[in-house]
């Protein structure tokens, strides 16, 4: 293996610590060169916050390790800053078992929650076989636009950020993408999407249950979320468990259940069209929170207004979700 490599390779755990990323997870190193003459190693390392204390720190820990582990007699190191957006953007993922149980209603409908918080919310509808969200932000006929460098304009509306698969292909064709394909599209939304100003909640409308996008969100988003969307459907509600799950598996988080079209309410009275318990019975299996009980409304407008009896539920999840960001 050559110096260069056995340098790399030496360094490649040490964390900014900024993101609490490791270097090799942010590919911090942008050069490596070694002066043979005076056994000095010269360094371009990227950080996300050039300061004292970070550069301070980052150079004891080289020196430890090159100087002394490897018997260089000196380090040079030119720190360069990263990207500085979203810096502090915390990502939600939102996932369900099966199709059809309001995933995407539920995305858009916390976003807009989020965003009457004070939040800037930002969507990314990667459900690559079902994406719907130009619908229900009624943006169907916007076109993305990118720039010459390949960078993505977002739509906006509200306050609300979003990109869609569904602007990627011809109107009526789905999309069929899978492994490296896939990765580039979610490259394209996660990391060449010129986002207005700074972002505070990233929403990842998911396809379900579990696939190859779950399995690349690790190279996108540090320490995602995870919100299971059922019914309260028996069918529903198993195959949310195992999509819960799966997710589990895959090191992502969860930080609660919200089960959609619970109940129908006339005239004070909740009707159970679609059963009871399913929400309850997914939180209790994978140990989270129900965090809301969606009431079914029938209705052309999938975005509820803010005093509307599902708006004010909306809010009180974006409270709680909020809660368990922090
Ligand atoms: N609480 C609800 N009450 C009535 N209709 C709903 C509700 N939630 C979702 N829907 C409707 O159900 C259908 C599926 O919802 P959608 O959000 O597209 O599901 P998914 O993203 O899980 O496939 C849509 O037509 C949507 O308008
Ligand atoms: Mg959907």
């Amino acid at each position: 293996m050559s110096k260069i490599t056995d340098i790399k390779k030496g360094l490649k755990d040490l964390i900014d610590p900024t993101t609490n990323l490791a270097f090799h997870e942010y590919k911090a190193i942008k050069h490596v060169g070694i002066d043979e003459e005076t056994n000095t190693v010269m360094f371009v390392i990227e950080v996300k916050e050039k300061t004292a204390d970070v550069m301070k720190k980052l150079t004891r820990d080289i020196a430890k390790i090159v100087k002394v582990d490897m018997g260089y007699s000196g380090i040079k190191i030119d720190f360069v800053e990263g990207k500085k957006e979203n810096l502090h953007a915390k990502t939600l993922l939102i996932a369900s078992g099966k199709g059809g149980v309001g995933k995407s209603t539920v995305t858009a409908n916390l976003a807009y929650a989020l965003m009457r918080l004070g939040k800037r919310v930002a969507i990314i509808d990667a459900d690559v076989y079902g994406a719907n969200m130009p619908k229900i932000l009624k943006a169907t006929d916007h076109v993305l636009m990118g720039n010459k460098d390949g960078k993505l304009y977002p739509f906006q509306k509200d306050n609300i950020q979003m990109v869609s698969t569904e602007y990627l292909v011809e109107k009526n064709r789905a999309l069929m993408l899978r492994g490296p394909m896939l990765n580039k599209v979610l490259k394209l939304f996660f990391e060449d999407t010129l986002w207005v100003g700074e972002i505070d909640y990233f929403l990842v409308d998911l396809p379900p249950g579990t696939g190859d996008v779950m399995m690349d969100m690790k190279d996108f988003c540090h320490d995602p979320k995870m919100v299971l969307v059922t019914t309260p459907q028996e069918n529903a509600a198993h195959i949310a468990i195992k999509a819960g799950y799966a997710a589990k598996s895959l090191g992502q988080e969860l930080i609660g259940v919200v089960e959609n079209m619970s109940y129908y309410e006339v005239n004070n009275e909740q009707h159970f069209i679609f059963g009871q318990g399913g929400g309850k019975k997914v939180a209790d299996e994978l140990l989270v929170e129900l965090l809301a009980k969606l009431p079914i409304v029938p209705s052309d407008n999938s975005i509820y207004a803010e005093s509307d009896i599902a708006g004010i539920i909306y809010l009180n999840l974006a409270n709680k979700i909020l809660k368990l960001t922090k």
